[in-house]
Order: structure tokens, then sequence, then C-alpha cells
């Protein structure tokens, strides 16, 4: 999917307006900041702002009270050519404040120097309590109508196209965190329907570590850094965590899957939500059904392997981020289908054994399979970060009429969690009119003032009865398609701060994950519990934490227990019998490989015939090339995007070889051998560690003419997923086959069955 738009768009504005210089660097590359490119001068011309970059959504333009302005969505944040204060008044100087002479004191008077300041000031506001790193993106969602006999939701009817806005984050890290760290991710849509906005806060983790929302404070506090020292940053690898994990045992099953594949996701794009929580779902004539809500992701579950995770973290902390962005600048459109798995809401609230209401517990997929109901697609990235992605106030609260929540511990004190919390984050009350979170849908509430307020209400009478504004706003019927609140029977029970004993199954799910898993992913769930436990301090909670583990398989406490030289403990509660679901397994299933990063390592010298060709086949693939090479600017005239000292295995999905470079200027044999890289006198020593890294990181690599040579080096040749051929083209189509497995698979020893 190649695109000249960078050049197409901003070309007139940009000459009409900024000072040309001679061959401005317009490269077609996802990721170049500015919407045209920026001339060697500072311009002088006063013009207008530069429209945005043609990726960007913006929020619709809405009154606060949700009303359509018809404005334009291209409308500019900023609007003139001259600099203005926030009044409008325009300014001669920036530079310098007003003082009592050139060398006098400061003047109070200087009201441009106090509003730029105290503006500054308070830029931040505090960031969110948890998941406060996150990246988000505009979309649309697009009903296929398979909802329409459970729920009278109006945004569920087949066809029915409704803008969102997505919020991916991590839970334990702060803003400035790395996006590869080990950890749930949030996956958080609001949808913006003309009944009232639905937002479906999710994470990528079916389970939760609590059943009760009282434990919430208790759960992150322990996974947050310590609180005398503030470390660690962004990681679950530490005592209190494991502390409070191998005590409340309830948290086993979410722990389980942290430290599985799921908790270092390859993107946010290769992930699957889940709403966790039973939700009820309402249908015209009232009947109700119990829903489990899945996001399934086109391009299939993948994750890193953790040394990847680990040098991303350093390489590039932003990864996920970038990576979102630029799938979405390239065209390559992420994509999830909604769906739901449906349960007849019985009094019990339980489906084949399992506590409904128990945000510990799955259903698998094979006894209740998860119905497509419609698609989601994020086809624009934030204009500005901070008023979208970062002001953006989920609840689990909205809902549109046809979906309602359950009595699930958790959900309910989620109900109260995210207002009260946003109170403070977004500085009062009036956050739903901060144009992120407006509604698309009318808004006649009687909510009144508070700081903040953006809108004018007209009126006398914000109270109900009332006669003096002729009795608005008047309650809706069923005809108007009212929010229903489901009159489910509450059973006459005394007060009790307690759970239902079939909360108290804290092990059997946990083996069912562990028994779903294959032998490369049990590895990989083995390598990461000793990890974690051996950077605890403390012997005891190794112990406990082994004990829990002990409750699960024998073999996976064992290989844990190896690992970190302690003994094996018995198991205090007698295995579950259970049947694995291969649902949750990432191995063995194939995907379209659209958005993957494939790196063409390119030898200036050596012949450039074939690379013109395998990029343009790479772009029509729907993927991403990057050329690598010995230094930036082009080579015959394809732009380098990264260079033997700049590019790292670790960004690319997969990895050609055109060419076998010989040592570019910049190659220091000592430090790049320190770096890992092979010494070889012919070929530069960080391609080879490119192509050593790729190989261990169970990446496809392919190689043609002079390219093969590194392979031989390397002494990868003839390996599985290893594809040498004649031309470039005959390579990628291999290269490409096999991408579709997201790794070779075969070439990861299990020491576990
Ligand atoms: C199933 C369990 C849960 C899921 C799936 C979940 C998911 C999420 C997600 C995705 C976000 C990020 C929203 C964003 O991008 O802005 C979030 C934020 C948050 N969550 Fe949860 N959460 C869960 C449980 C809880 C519980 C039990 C509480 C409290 C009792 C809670 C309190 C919060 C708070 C305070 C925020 C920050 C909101 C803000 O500052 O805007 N969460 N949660």
């Amino acid at each position: 999917m190649e695109s000249s738009k960078p050049t197409q768009i901003v070309k007139g504005v940009v000459e009409a307006a900024v000072e040309k210089v001679g061959d401005a660097l317009t490269p077609d590359v996802p990721g170049a900041p500015g919407s045209a490119p920026p001339p060697l001068k500072e311009p002088t011309t006063p013009h207008g702002p530069l429209p945005p970059k043609d990726e960007q959504g913006a929020p619709d333009t809405r009154t606060p009270t949700g009303a359509e302005t018809g404005v334009p969505k291209i409308a500019k944040g900023q609007q003139g050519a001259y600099l203005t204060t926030a009044n409008g008044a325009r300014l001669r100087d920036t530079d310098h404040s007003l003082k009592a002479g050139p060398r006098g004191p400061v003047l109070l008077q200087d009201h441009h120097l106090r509003e730029k300041i105290t503006h500054f000031d308070h830029e931040r506001i505090p960031e969110r309590v948890v998941h406060a790193r996150g990246a988000g993106a505009h979309g649309t969602f697009v009903a296929y109508g398979t909802a329409e006999e459970v729920t009278r939701a109006g945004f569920l009817k087949k066809g029915r196209e409704t803008p969102v806005f997505v919020r991916f984050s991590t839970v334990l890290g702060s803003r400035g965190s790395a996006d590869t760290v080990r950890d749930t991710r949030g996956f958080a849509t609001k949808f913006y329907t003309d009944e009232g906005t639905f937002d479906l806060v999710a994470n990528n983790i079916p389970v939760f570590f609590i059943q009760d929302a009282i434990k919430f404070p208790d759960v992150i506090h322990a996974g947050k850094p310590h609180p005398d020292r503030e470390i660690p940053q962004a990681q679950s690898a530490h005592d209190t965590f494991w502390d409070f994990v191998s005590l409340h045992t309830e948290a086993q099953h979410h722990t389980m899957w942290n430290m599985s594949d799921r908790g270092i996701p390859r993107s946010y794009r290769t992930m699957e939500g889940f709403g966790v929580h039973t939700f009820r779902m309402v249908d015209e004539a009232g009947a109700t059904v119990l829903v489990k809500f899945h996001w399934k992701p086109k391009l299939g579950v993948h994750s890193l392997t953790w040394e990847e995770a680990q040098l991303i973290g350093g390489i590039d902390p932003d990864y996920h981020r970038r990576d979102l962005y630029d799938a979405i600048e390239a065209g390559a459109f992420p994509e999830w289908e909604l769906g739901i798995q449906v349960f007849p809401d019985t009094p019990e609230e339980t489906f084949a054994g399992i506590d409904l209401l128990d945000p510990t517990k799955i259903v698998p997929e094979e006894l209740a399979p998860v119905q497509p109901i419609g698609k989601l697609t994020l086809n624009k990235t934030p204009r500005n970060f901070f008023a979208e992605t970062e002001q953006v106030a989920f609840h689990v609260g909205h809902l549109p009429p046809g979906i309602d929540v359950t009595n699930d511990p958790l959900l309910q004190g989620r109900l109260f969690s995210y207002v009260d919390t946003q109170l403070t984050r977004l500085g009062g009350p009036n956050f739903t009119q901060i144009p992120i979170n407006r509604p698309h849908a009318d808004v006649n509430d009687m909510l009144r003032d508070g700081f903040h307020q953006h809108a004018v209400h007209a009126g006398v009478a914000p109270y109900r009865p009332n006669s003096l504004d002729g009795g608005n706003p008047f309650p809706a019927g069923d005809r108007e398609h009212a929010f229903v609140d489901t009159p489910v029977t509450v059973a006459e029970a005394p007060k009790v701060r307690a759970a239902p004993a079939s909360f108290d199954d804290h092990y059997s799910q946990v083996r069912l994950f562990w028994q779903s898993m294959s032998p490369v992913e049990k590895e990989h769930i083995i390598r990461a519990y000793t990890f974690e436990l051996g950077k605890c301090y403390h012997q005891a909670i190794k112990d406990r934490q082994l004990q829990c583990l002990a409750n699960v398989d024998p073999v996976l406490c064992e290989q844990v227990a190896i690992g970190l030289g302690l003994p094996v403990p018995q198991p205090t509660v007698p295995f579950a019998d259970v049947q694995p679901s291969p649902a949750l397994s990432q191995v063995g299933r194939e995907w379209p490989a659209d958005g993957r990063m494939v790196g063409i390592v390119v030898d200036a010298q050596g012949d450039m015939n074939d690379v013109h060709e395998v990029r343009r086949a790479v772009f029509a693939a729907g993927m991403v090339p990057l050329l690598i090479a010995a230094h930036g600017g082009t080579v015959d005239g394809l732009p380098v995007q990264r260079t033997f000292a700049t590019g790292r295995s670790v960004e690319f999905d997969a990895v050609l070889l055109a060419g076998a470079p010989a040592p570019a200027p910049d190659a220091l044999p000592a430090r790049d051998a320190k770096a890992g890289a092979a010494g070889s006198s012919t070929v530069d020593p960080r391609v080879l560690l490119l192509v050593e890294e790729a190989w261990r990181h169970a990446k496809v690599i392919g190689a043609w003419g002079a390219g093969a040579e590194v392979l031989n080096q390397a002494g990868v040749t003839g390996t599985p997923g290893v594809v040498t051929g004649g031309s470039g083209a005959e390579v990628l189509t291999e290269v490409q086959r096999l991408m579709a497995a997201h790794r070779v698979w075969e070439r990861f020893p299990a020491s576990v069955a």
C-alpha cells in the first residue's frame, strides 16, 4: 500500500506559504513528523497553520451538549497567521519578558509572560492512577446485525456505522514507561452511538486479578513500585506483587496469563480484547441474555519473545505506540471483530457449572462459541495526543439501551471508581464536555455549573418536576428508547461482606490455561515465573508462590523450582480434571501478514535491481518495507530508513538480505563484538548480528544473490525458516508464506511436552 500522500496533500500549502529549499526529504515513510517537509531556513512569510497530516482524525465537532455544529472536522485548533494571547490579542514578541530597562527587574504588568508561564505550570494533569501509559486512535464500528435478536441497542443493528475512539494501555507503569513491559494491556473503546455513548472498557486478558473491587487498591498497591524507593517501574517482578498474589490466590489465574506470552504482545494490533465481566443484553421485548464481549484481531494474536521485549524497551520504548500510528499512516488499518458469547439468563447466573459473576473465570470458546457481531477499524491517529488520548474518560457505566450490567462485584465497584477518579484527573465534573468525550446523542441533563463549564445553559429550571421551563426535560419511555434497568430479582438475604462459595475455586482454570498451551508457550511461562520470582528478595514469597504453582501443575512447579534452586512443594488441593481449550493457544494457526515490518538489508555497492521490485511487492502485500544500509539518505533513489547503526532485528518481523555489505566505515569490530556481533572481515558485523538475532527470535529470513553469503557466515543456511532463491521475488513469496505462522516455531526448543 504505497502512499504518495504526504507530498500530495501539503504540496499546495507548502508552496504558497513556506520558503522552499532545494531537496527537502519527502519520504513516504510512516512516522515522519509534520505535514510538510521543513525548509532549511526559518520561514518568515506569515501564513496560516499547516493542515494536519492526512492520517490524523479528530473528535467530531459537537456542542458540549452533544449537538452537531455543522462545523467541518477539518477546523484547525489554531487560526490565523499571527501569534496571539489566549484572548486573541496579537503579540509582537514572545522571546523577552517586559522589564524595567534591558537589565531591570521583570514587571508584574507583563500579562503575556504570566499567562504563558501559568499555563505551562498547569500543562500536566495527574496521570491515570492505573493505565497511565497508553495510545489512542479513531475509527469506525460497523455492525453485522447478528446481535439484533438479543439486544435492542441501535448501534448493533445491521449495517449501522458508529464512530469510535480506542485507547490501549499498560496498567502498572507511569505515563513515560516503556511499551513492551510484561503487563496486562487495556483495550478501551468509546462508541459514540446516537443513543448515548457506550464504553467497552476491556483488557487483553479475559480474567482479572480479583473478584471484588474492594481489592483493587490492594492489588495495584502491590503491583506499583515500592513506596520507599519507587522502584521497580512498570514491573511485576518484585516482592510486593508476588507477596500479594501468592496470598490472595484468586489472582493466580490472571497471573498465569501475565506470565504467558499474552503479557508481552507483539503490538496492540495483535491483541485480543475481553470485556471480562458478564453483561446483560435486553431485546425490544425486554427479554434478556447474559453475554461476554470479545475483540478478535484480524491479524491474529501474537507476542514478542522475552528477549525482544527487553531489547525494544531500550531501543524503542514507544514501540507499540509507534507501531499503531505507523500502521494507520501506512494504510494498514488495524481491524478487530467484536464477538459475544451468549448464555441463558438463569437465576443461578452460571453456564456449564461456571459462575458467570466470577471475573476470574472464562467460559472456554469450545463450550460457548464467540459469535461475531461487528467490525472495528482504526483509521485515524489523534491530531493532538493530550486533547484526545490523555483526556479521554471511559466508564463502564456508559451503556446504551439494550446493554446492562450484572452483579459481578468487580463490575459493581468499577461503576463507582471511574467517575470518581476522573473528577480529579480532569479537574472537575464537566469532563464529558471535553471534545473527545462529547456524546453524539442529544444531551439534556440537569447537571449545571462547576469547574470548566463549557455549555451555556439556557432556561431557569434545571430540576424536575418544573413548569417554568415548560416541563422540559421529560422522562422517556419505551417508545423513545429509554435505557432499561433490568428488573433482576435480588434474593432476600442478610447484608454480609462475603463472596459466593463458587468463588473459592482458585486453581481449576489456571490448570486449564496451562494445559491448553503448546510446549513452546509452556516453556515461556516457566521462564517468566522463574525470572519474576528470581527478582524477589524474600525466600518466603518465592516458597509461597511455588506452593501455588504446585497446586496448578507438577511439571510447571518443578521447572520453576529448578530455576530458583528451591525444593518442590506438594500440592495442597487436588488437581481439577479439566479439558484443554485449544482456542487459548497462539500457536498452530495462520494469519494475514498485513502491516508487518520487513527489513531489507542492501549493499549500496551491490546489485540493487531486485530491491526496487521487492520493496514494491512488500508494500503491495500490505506490509511495510524498511531499507537498512550502511548510511542514511538514499540508495539507488530509495529512502534508507535504518542504518547498520540504528537498525536492530527486534523492529522487524522478517529480514531480507539483498546483499552482503562489507564493514561500513563506522563499524568497530571490537565494540560491535561486545554488542554480540560476530567478527567478519567481509560482512558488516552489525548485519551478522541482525541475522543472528532474527534467527534466535525465530523470524523468517530470506536472501538472494550475494545475500546468501551473510547466511553462510551467520551459520544459519538451510535451517528452518531460512529461505534462499534465485530472485528477490521468489524469496519474498516463500518468506510471506512462512510469516503467516508469525514465527518459525520449530526453531524454539521446548523443555516440556
Ligand atoms: C475487569 C477488570 C478491569 C478492567 C478490564 C479494567 C480496564 C481498564 C482500562 C482499559 C482502563 C484504561 C482506560 C483508559 O484508557 O483511559 C482502566 C482505567 C482505570 N481503572 Fe480499570 N479495569 C478493571 C478493573 C478495575 C477496578 C476493579 C477498578 C476500581 C475499583 C478500576 C479502576 C480504574 C481506574 C481508577 C482507572 C483510571 C481511569 C481514568 O483515570 O480515567 N479498574 N481500567
